[in-house]
C-alpha cells in the first residue's frame, strides 16, 4: 500500500463549499437543524455523492446515512463519520468536515484502484447538536444502543415536531437494521473548536478523551405583577432568578476552577415586556468537566443552589435532565495509530482531550475509537466565523486516510 497515497485537495475543498451552501446564512456561517428542509437538501448532497462512488448505500430507523466500500476480509468496517446538522448559527465545518473527509477516504481509494484489508465506511450521523431534538449526539447513541429508538423518534422540538415526523417528512427514516451497519473500529475527523492546536503552531491532535456533559432546563414560575407598583419585597420574579443563575454558573466554574465549565446558552421568559414581571423563565444549563466526580459536584451544587432560591425569591422551580453523558476514554491503540500516521506524514499533533461532544463519543460504547482534530482558526466554532486553514483540513484529511487503512491493516476492527 502506497505511504504516499494523498487525497484531493481541491475535491475536498470544494464539497465543503458546495455543501455550505444548503442552510447558508448569508453571513459566511450555515444553520441546518436536524431533520429539517436545510438537512434534508445536504443528505440528498451527500447520498448522490456516495452513490457517484459506488458505494453501499444503508439508511438506518433513525435516518443516520452510512456508505460502504468492500475490503478484503469480511466483517465489521473500519468506519469514519461525523454529522451534516448545525446548530443555528453553525459554521461550515463542525461535523461537514469530518462526513466529507471520509467521503474522501473512499473515493481516493477507489480512483488509486486500492481494496482496504476491511471494509470502510462513512456515516452521517443525525442530530449530532441537539438543538432542536435533545438529547445530543441522538443517531450515533441510538446506532450504539445507549438509547431506544422509539424514544428518539418520539422527541419533540419546540413547535412540537417528533423527529419521527420529520424523518419521515425529509424521506429519511430508513430501514437497514443496525447490526449490521455497527463499526469494528471508529475515527472521527474534526476540528478542535477551540484554541490549543493553533495556539501551539501545530497541525493535528489525536485526542485521547472527552470531557462529561450534563445538560438541564430549568423551569422558574413565579407571579407576573405589575412593575410600577409591585413593592420588592413582595416579588416572585421569574425573570430575577433566571439571571442570578446564570450569575451563579459563572461562579460555580471560577470557584471550582479548570476544567469545569459552565453556560447557561438560553434564557426565555415570559410574558417577556418592559413593565411586567416575568412569571416565568426557562433557562437551559450545560455543566462539563473531564473528571465524573467533579461533574457530580457542580451538579449537586447547582441543585442546591435552585432549592435554596425557590425558597428565597418564592418561586417554584423544577428542573429536567435534557442529556448526560460520562466522560469518555478513547482507545490507546487507535490513539498510536493516529500518532504513528501523523508521525509519519511529517506532521507535528499531540494529544488532547475534547471539550465538545461527538459521535466518536458513542461508537466507543461499541468498538475501539478515537478522533482526528485539526486547529480552529481563532478557537472560534458554533459561529459564522468558525473556519481552518485549507492545509490543516487537508492535512487532517490525509492523517484520516492512513489512520484508517492502518487500522484496517492492523485488525483492531476484527482479526486481521
Ligand atoms: C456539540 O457540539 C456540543 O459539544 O455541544
Ligand atoms: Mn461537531
Ligand atoms: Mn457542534
Amino acid at each position: 500500500m502506497s505511504s504516499d497515497l494523498r487525497i484531493s485537495a481541491d475535491r475536498l475543498l470544494r464539497r465543503l463549499e458546495e455543501l455550505a451552501v444548503h442552510g447558508d446564512s448569508g453571513d459566511g456561517g450555515v444553520c441546518r437543524l436536524a431533520a429539517s428542509d436545510e438537512d434534508r437538501a445536504a443528505r440528498d448532497q451527500f447520498r448522490a455523492w456516495l452513490q457517484d462512488l459506488g458505494c453501499e448505500l444503508a439508511i438506518d430507523p433513525i435516518g443516520n446515512i452510512f456508505g460502504r466500500m468492500p475490503g478484503r476480509r469480511p466483517g465489521p468496517p473500519v468506519m469514519t463519520g461525523s454529522h451534516l446538522d448545525t446548530v443555528t448559527t453553525g459554521g461550515r465545518l463542525d461535523g461537514a468536515y469530518g462526513v466529507l473527509a471520509g467521503l474522501e477516504v473512499l473515493a481516493t481509494l477507489r480512483d488509486a484502484g486500492i481494496t482496504p484489508a476491511c471494509d470502510l465506511s462513512v456515516a452521517a450521523f443525525t442530530n449530532e447538536e441537539g438543538v432542536r431534538f435533545t438529547p445530543d449526539m441522538m443517531g450515533s447513541l441510538v446506532l450504539a444502543g445507549g438509547y431506544p429508538l422509539a424514544d428518539a423518534l418520539s422527541r419533540q422540538d419546540s413547535a412540537g415536531k417528533t423527529l419521527g415526523e420529520e424523518l419521515q417528512r425529509i424521506g429519511y427514516a430508513g430501514a437497514a437494521p443496525m447490526e449490521s451497519l455497527r463499526p469494528g473500529c471508529f475515527v472521527e475527523l474534526h476540528i478542535e473548536q477551540g484554541p490549543v492546536l493553533e495556539a501551539e503552531g501545530l497541525q493535528v491532535a489525536a485526542v485521547e478523551n472527552l470531557q462529561g456533559i450534563s445538560w438541564t432546563q430549568v423551569e422558574i414560575r413565579g407571579q407576573a405583577n405589575h412593575a410600577g407598583t409591585t413593592p420588592m419585597s413582595l416579588r416572585r420574579d421569574a425573570g430575577y432568578v433566571a439571571g442570578s443563575l446564570a450569575r451563579f454558573l459563572r461562579e460555580l466554574a471560577d470557584d471550582m476552577g479548570p476544567p469545569q465549565v459552565a453556560t447557561c446558552g438560553r434564557i426565555e421568559l415570559e410574558p417577556n415586556v418592559i413593565n411586567v414581571i416575568p412569571r416565568r423563565a426557562l433557562v437551559t444549563v450545560d455543566l462539563r468537566n473531564v473528571v465524573e466526580d467533579r461533574l457530580q459536584e457542580a451538579e449537586a451544587r447547582l441543585q442546591s443552589w435552585l432549592e435554596q432560591a425557590a425558597v428565597e425569591e418564592g418561586v417554584e422551580i423544577e428542573s429536567e435532565i435534557l442529556a448526560r453523558f460520562e466522560p469518555v476514554d478513547f482507545h490507546q491503540e487507535v490513539v498510536g495509530v493516529i500518532e504513528r500516521e501523523a508521525r509519519s506524514l511529517g506532521l507535528a499533533s499531540r494529544r488532547m482531550t475534547s471539550g465538545a461532544g461527538h459521535d466518536a463519543q458513542m461508537m466507543a460504547r461499541i468498538c475501539p475509537a478515537a478522533m482526528i482534530f485539526v486547529p480552529s482558526v481563532a478557537g472560534v466554532s458554533h459561529s459564522p466565523r468558525e473556519t481552518s486553514l485549507e492545509a490543516d483540513l487537508v492535512a487532517g484529511a490525509n492523517l484520516l486516510l492512513h489512520s484508517m487503512l492502518s487500522l484496517a491493516e492492523s485488525g483492531v476492527a476484527g482479526t486481521p
